[in-house]
Parts: C-alpha cells; sequence; structure tokens
C-alpha cells in the first residue's frame, strides 16, 4: 500500500512537470482539429484567453513513419507561425495525402510558450475520426441548350486542378431538378 501511494505521488509529479519548452502559465490550446474540403487543410483550435493575455499560435509538423513512430523530425509550419487567429492553412505544405502526419501548436506570449496540444491526422481519411474528416466539394453545373433540349453537364469537383485530392476516388453524383414555386401563381 505504501509502495503504491509512492508510485501514486511519483507519477503525479511526472504529470505536473511542465515539457522542456513548455511553460506552467500558459494552458495549451484545447480541441485541435484539421478541416478538409478537396486540398484545403485547415487547422483550427481553441484557446481561452482568461487573463487578457497578447498571445500568438505556433504549429509544426511531423511524418509519423510506421516504424519510427517516436522520432522526432518536427518542421515549422510557415504559415502556422505567430498567426494571432485560433486557425492557420496547411494547404501549402507538400503533403502526401495517404500519410499519417502529427501536428501540434502551442500559445507563445513573450519568451513564454505553453505545452504543445497535437493531432495526428491522415490527410484523405474521410470521416473516420471526428477530429480530422475529409470533405468533398460540390461539383460544377452546366446547362446548355442544344436544338431546344436542356443538357446539364456536371463538372467534377477538382477538374483544372494542378493537385487533386480525390484523382483516385470514383465520385458517384446524385442529382435532384425541382421547379422553383416560390413564384406567386
Ligand atoms: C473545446 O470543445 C468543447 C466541446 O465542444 C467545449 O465545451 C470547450 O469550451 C472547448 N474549449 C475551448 C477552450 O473553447
Ligand atoms: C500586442 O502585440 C502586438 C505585436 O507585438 C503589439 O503591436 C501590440 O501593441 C500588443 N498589444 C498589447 C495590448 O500589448
Ligand atoms: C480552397 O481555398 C481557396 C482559397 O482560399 C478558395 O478559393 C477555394 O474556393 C477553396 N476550395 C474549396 C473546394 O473549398
Ligand atoms: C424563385 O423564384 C423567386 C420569385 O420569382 C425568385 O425571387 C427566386 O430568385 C427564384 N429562386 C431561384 C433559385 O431561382
Amino acid at each position: 500500500m505504501k509502495a503504491l501511494r509512492a508510485l501514486l505521488v511519483v507519477v503525479a509529479t511526472l504529470r505536473m512537470v511542465p515539457s522542456s519548452t513548455g511553460s506552467a502559465s500558459l494552458e495549451p490550446p484545447q480541441n485541435v482539429t484539421v478541416h478538409i474540403v478537396n486540398i484545403n487543410i485547415t487547422l483550427k483550435w481553441d484557446w481561452e484567453n482568461l487573463h487578457g493575455l497578447n498571445v500568438t499560435f505556433s504549429a509544426q509538423y511531423e511524418e509519423v513513419l510506421e516504424h519510427e513512430k517516436t522520432l522526432e523530425n518536427w518542421k515549422v509550419i510557415p504559415e502556422c507561425q505567430n498567426v494571432i487567429s485560433a486557425d492557420c492553412d496547411l494547404s501549402l505544405l507538400k503533403l502526401d495525402y495517404l500519410s499519417d502526419y502529427n501536428v501540434r501548436v502551442r500559445v507563445e506570449a513573450g519568451e513564454e510558450s505553453s505545452p504543445w496540444a497535437s493531432l495526428i491526422f491522415c490527410p484523405h481519411l474521410t470521416g473516420l475520426s471526428s477530429l480530422s474528416s475529409a470533405q468533398i466539394g460540390p461539383p460544377g453545373v452546366l446547362l446548355e441548350s442544344v436544338d431546344g433540349n436542356v443538357n446539364i453537364k456536371i463538372i467534377p469537383p477538382e477538374a483544372d486542378q494542378p493537385k487533386q485530392m480525390w484523382k483516385y476516388d470514383p465520385l458517384t453524383y446524385k442529382m435532384a431538378i425541382w421547379k422553383n414555386s416560390s413564384k406567386s401563381e
């Protein structure tokens, strides 16, 4: 019993030690999520500014390799350095959409910084995690009148884009046509 209590104290102490770059006085960001629409990838987080501090946020990322999960190979995300809003753009990173990535974000105020808050995500993975869900943007629709008939042309969501998230996925389309009945009759 005594040994168990001692162990508990050690564990509790370890958990309270701030990480080497972190500071005990700044809380880390919460609710880190990644929002994906086609190849637009946005990192978002929450942070409650209880004391009205003048803070900025910075984020880094690393690829998670199958056998080297503990490899520390963090890279700075240029679009996510010293930002004042609670989101930033990951679209310009040259991500492999089928790989897993670890992203981490922290709060900075002058020389102080919070511990990191992190999230692992795979850009192409749809709907499997509520923290990172990829969405397919809408297709284009064109109406053409040919000899009195109306032809409907569907343009795939990422047509003419140099980079595509859904290039290898078979897409199907669902179409609904209705009469605009809001006209007064
Ligand atoms: C994180 O998300 C939860 C659930 O939506 C919410 O209650 C909480 O306020 C959020 N945290 C911050 C710091 O906004
Ligand atoms: C917050 O920081 C910005 C950038 O360093 C500075 O321009 C601004 O004056 C600061 N505001 C306050 C209230 O300290
Ligand atoms: C992606 O972002 C660009 C620039 O912000 C925007 O113009 C475009 O509509 C976005 N695409 C989608 C599918 O949301
Ligand atoms: C439907 O008809 C109303 C009334 O003419 C018009 O104001 C509205 O823009 C129409 N909606 C669409 C989607 O065409």
